[in-house]
Order: C-alpha cells, then sequence, then structure tokens
C-alpha cells in the first residue's frame, strides 16, 4: 500500500456521506448486493446513478422496479426506505462506444459524479473475442476517458478477476504485463470480421484458456495506463458464491461456479465432473467482495493520489480454501436434511481430471439415463428436457476445466492493510475477515440460498421434498439390487453352459 493517507480514523458511512456514485453492472449480481449495501450502510450517500440497458421489454424504471422487489432489499426496506430515491437509472450500453450514453447524461455524470464503480462486464467464457473486447476492454477504456471529463471525481475502481495472470501460481497485488496492446486489440476488434477474429482467437487460446480472460487482462491494463491522469483501483474477485451474513446469510443470483455444482449435484443431474477433486477452489462470499469494493474506494478517497500508481486488492479466500471433494462430501451430507425438490438420483458425483474417463462416464452416467428418461417423457406425452440439460452441464464443466482442475495462490496483503485501516467502529458492518468461517454452516446457508432464491423452492415444502428423496433412494435401491441380480444370474447361466 502506498502512503500519504490523510485520516485512516475517519468513519466509512461518514466518508460517503454526500458521494455520488456511478455503478455500471447494477443489475448483475455484484451489482445488486453494492446498492443494497451502500444505501443501507452509509445511508446519507448523495445519489448512485446506474447504468442501465432496457431488456427483455422492460424500460430501465421497470427492470429497476423489478429488481428492488426481490427479498434482497427487503432490510434496505424496513432501516432506509427512502433512500431507494436516491438510485438514478441513466440509459447505457457498454457494447456501443462512448458507453452509449447520451450527451446530456455524459455531462451530468462529468458535473456530478465522485466514484465510479465500473462491474459491467460479459462474464461468458465462450463469447467471441470480438464482443469480449467491445464489451469488457473498450467499455473500461470509454469509461476512463468519461472518468477524466469529471470535475471531482476521488475515485475509479474497476472490477477485474483474480484469473488474469493464470501463468502464474502464485497470483500477487501488482500489475503484471498485458498480453498484448489493448489499442491495437480494440482495433483488431473493431476493423475484423468475425470469420477471421474466429481464426485468431484460436491461436490466442493455445495459452489463455478464454476470451473472458483476454478481455478483463486488458482491461486491466487500459486501468493501469490511465492511473497516470487518474486515482484508480482494481479489485480482483476469484469465483463470487452466497452471501456470509449481509444482509442475510445464503443470497445467490446465479448457477456461476461451486453453485452450480451444489445445484446440478443436489438435483442428482451432475453425477461425473470434469475436475481435480484434491484442488481447492477458491470461491468469495459476495458480501465480502461488495465490503473490499466500499473499503477501496474509502482508501482512495483518503489517499493523496500519485500518478500512475494503481493500488491492486485480490478479493480472494486468505488461505487454503476446503477442496473439491471436500466441498462435495459436506454438501452431499446437507442432501438428507434439505434435499432440492424432485431430485432424480442423489447426490455423490465423481470427479476426475482424466478426460477420457469424464467423456465414458458422461456417456454412461449423464446422456444414457437422459436419452433414456426423455423417451418415457415424450411417450408420456410429456416435454423431453433432460438431454438439453446435460449438454448445458457438459459445455458448463468443460469450459470451467481450466479452473477446476489446476489451483492458484492469492496475495492477500492488501486486503489485510484494508481490514487494519478500517475504523474500529466500523469494522463489523464493513468486515472483510474470513478468517472463522464455519464452512460446514456456510454450504448449509448457501444450499438454502440456492433452493430459495435460484430454484424458486418453498422451504415449507421441505417434508414433500424429503419424501421424493427417500422414494428415490428406494428406487435406486432396488434398481441396483435387479442389475446385481441380473448380472449373477448371467454369471450363472454361461458358467453352467461352459
Ligand atoms: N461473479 C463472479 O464470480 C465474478 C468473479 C470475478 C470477477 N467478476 C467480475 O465482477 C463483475 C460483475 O460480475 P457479476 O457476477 O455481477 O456479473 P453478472 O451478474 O453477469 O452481471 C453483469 C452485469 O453487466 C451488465 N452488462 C453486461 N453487458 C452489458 C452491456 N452491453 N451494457 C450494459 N450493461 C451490461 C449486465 O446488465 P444486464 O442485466 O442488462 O445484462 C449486468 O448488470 C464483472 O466485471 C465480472 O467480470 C465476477
Amino acid at each position: 500500500m502506498d502512503g500519504n493517507t490523510i485520516d485512516p480514523a475517519k468513519s466509512i458511512p461518514l466518508f460517503y456521506t454526500g458521494q455520488s456514485i456511478f455503478l455500471t453492472g447494477a443489475t448483475g449480481f455484484l451489482g445488486k448486493v453494492y446498492i443494497e449495501k451502500i444505501l443501507r450502510s452509509c445511508p446519507d450517500v448523495q445519489e448512485i446513478f446506474l447504468l442501465m440497458r432496457s431488456k427483455k421489454g422492460l424500460s430501465l424504471n421497470e427492470r429497476l422496479e423489478e429488481m428492488l422487489n426481490s427479498p434482497l432489499y427487503d432490510k434496505l426496506r424496513e432501516e432506509q426506505p427512502s433512500n431507494f430515491k436516491k438510485l438514478i437509472p441513466v440509459s447505457g450500453d457498454i457494447s456501443k462506444e462512448n458507453l452509449g450514453l447520451s450527451a446530456v447524461d455524459r455531462q451530468m455524470l462529468a458535473e456530478r459524479v465522485t466514484i465510479i464503480i465500473h462491474s459491467a462486464a460479459t462474464v461468458k467464457f465462450n463469447d467471441s473475442l470480438k464482443h469480449a473486447i467491445l464489451i469488457n476492454t473498450r467499455s473500461t477504456r470509454d469509461i476512463c476517458i468519461l472518468a477524466e471529463s469529471m470535475k471531482n471525481l476521488i475515485a475509479l475502481v474497476y472490477i477485474s478477476t483474480a484469473y488474469t495472470q493464470l501463468n502464474n501460481s502464485f497470483i500477487e497485488e501488482k500489475a503484471y504485463p498485458p498480453i498484448a496492446d489493448w489499442r491495437k486489440m480494440i482495433k483488431v476488434a473493431e476493423s475484423l470480421d468475425e470469420y477471421i477474429l474466429n481464426i485468431f482467437t484460436s491461436k490466442c487460446l493455445d495459452t489463455i484458456p478464454n476470451t473472458y480472460i483476454i478481455s478483463k487482462n486488458l482491461a486491466e491494463s487500459v486501468i493501469q495506463e490511465y492511473s497516470s491522469s487518474l486515482h484508480c483501483a482494481i479489485v480482483r474477485p476469484s469465483i463470487v458464491i452466497s452471501s456470509l451474513k449481509d444482509p442475510f446469510p445464503g443470497y445467490i443470483n446465479g448457477f456461476n461456479g461451486p453453485m452450480g455444482i451444489l445445484t446440478a449435484g443436489g438435483k442428482g443431474l451432475l453425477r461425473v465432473g470434469y475436475a481435480n477433486k484434491h484442488t481447492s477452489q477458491n470461491d468469495i462470499p459476495v458480501d465480502t467482495v461488495i465490503n473490499t469494493i466500499i473499503l477501496v474506494s474509502w482508501k482512495l478517497g483518503l489517499t493523496i493520489y500519485s500518478p500512475g500508481s494503481t493500488f491492486i486488492v485480490n478479493s480472494t479466500f486468505p488461505e487454503k480454501n476446503i477442496s473439491f471433494q471436500e466441498f462435495c462430501d459436506k454438501a452431499c451430507r446437507l442432501s438428507d436434511e434439505i434435499p432440492f425438490e424432485k431430485v432424480v438420483w442423489t447426490p455423490y458425483p465423481i470427479f476426475t481430471e482424466s478426460f477420457t474417463k469424464y467423456y465414458i462416464l458422461t456417456i454412461l452416467l449423464h446422456i444414457l439415463p437422459a436419452v433414456l428418461i426423455d423417451l418415457i417423457l415424450k411417450l408420456s406425452g410429456r416435454r423431453p428436457e433432460l438431454l438439453k440439460l446435460q449438454r448445458k452441464i457438459y459445455v458448463a464443466n468443460y469450459t470451467l476445466r481450466h479452473f477446476t482442475c489446476n489451483e492458484w495462490k492469492f496475495e492477500n496483503t492488501n486486503s489485510q492493510a484494508l481490514m487494519s485501516l478500517m475504523p474500529p467502529d466500523n469494522r463489523e458492518m464493513f468486515s472483510i475477515d474470513l478468517s472463522n468461517v464455519d464452512m460446514k454452516e456456510y454450504i448449509r446457508n448457501g444450499t438454502i440460498g440456492i433452493k430459495k432464491y435460484l430454484l424458486y423452492e418453498d422451504m415449507n415444502r421441505l417434508d414433500a421434498a424429503k419424501a421424493h428423496r427417500k422414494r428415490v433412494v428406494l428406487f435406486i435401491a432396488t434398481f441396483k439390487t435387479v442389475i446385481a441380480i441380473g448380472m449373477l444370474w448371467m454369471m450363472y447361466k454361461w458358467i453352467l453352459l461352459n
């Protein structure tokens, strides 16, 4: 951490008093939790401009209204109901040049914004290179250009990922040389057609696992370059999963990483996974990431700007996380107590890092049963859906293979420094300390979160889910017994014949 800190003893909510924040990615997982936390814990913030686009026929205001109806905002509704008025949607699209902002809105933002959080991104690993670079890299350049026009800006925080430097097994909180020149790559993405770019992409993907990583790596170098004129920071979260405690334990918004595995495994759909079961996965609760972002802006705001330096924080689990296998064992044991509804098999997936074994087991344990069940569904007049689902699981698992079969370690010096810098009165409210997490309890809350917020299952129907699970267990036992008897019978016949 660099010096020149003015007053670290100030209270964090006090620091945010009167601040005017510009947030991109407001409708995403991190954006939603950020909005909730700031409005509730720093109630005197001036306003939050939300860069949003209309989607699925809904206008910005309709999208915002729908989003705020989520149980995520219940606590805020109770504690600071008037603060919702501080949210100001601004029409934009980060896939467009200059973020698709109107001249009037650019002017307004330039006049009023003091803090920028750039969180919007395409997070698809298999997007085209063109799309990934235009959305993730060019938008970061355009955020910096906009930031340069802001008169009162004190902090620009870019949300990157902990995985932009995969060639290093230990990832430090420092700037690394970029994989290419971001200006040239933006030009290439803007000018070449998809066909030529796809040939170029397959060359790039020899050494880098996906287009998302390429685009985020380049975006980091944009931020580093603009640090010569702007007060910038980069927050690098690992895999963001359900909340530890804020605003309540278990809040989750998507099937990313381990949440997808928990869901597909818990439903009995994932019976084989492409992963090294001994590697530890670095997952981080969403509320820890959000508190880190809040602390980083606070730290930048309190520090005298020194041109050229970028404050970089790895928002990752500090010590050795539990292994894939341990994670799954804990989750599987929970499935007796808190089963998902309509499970199709008991959840004990096999993990392998041998692609051949994974492929053969996928055909035997995923594809064949899916074809059979779909056939039964079709014959009984219902819609076949299992094969389609298994295809999605296969693609997701294959796309994630680089991360499920490898392990990285991360420096956490700057998180530690942020923790010690935090005013004592604020330590609980903005905690980023993960040293005493009860993993069993955390996975338990995560499972309940999946049921409630992703699968929309009612916890009052738990007894029915348990009864269904018992029937499935009985069916599996009967099925296995019939198969075993059949095999013994065939062996007996074969011995008799010989
Ligand atoms: N989640 C993780 O595990 C994780 C881990 C490491 C780093 N990160 C980083 O954290 C940031 C936030 O991730 P997240 O999990 O919140 O992602 P997310 O849930 O997928 O949300 C993405 C956000 O970006 C917005 N966005 C995408 N394309 C846009 C466009 N063309 N114009 C305007 N907005 C657009 C989306 O808006 P719409 O709703 O309109 O699509 C949404 O608000 C990203 O930068 C990501 O790289 C995430």
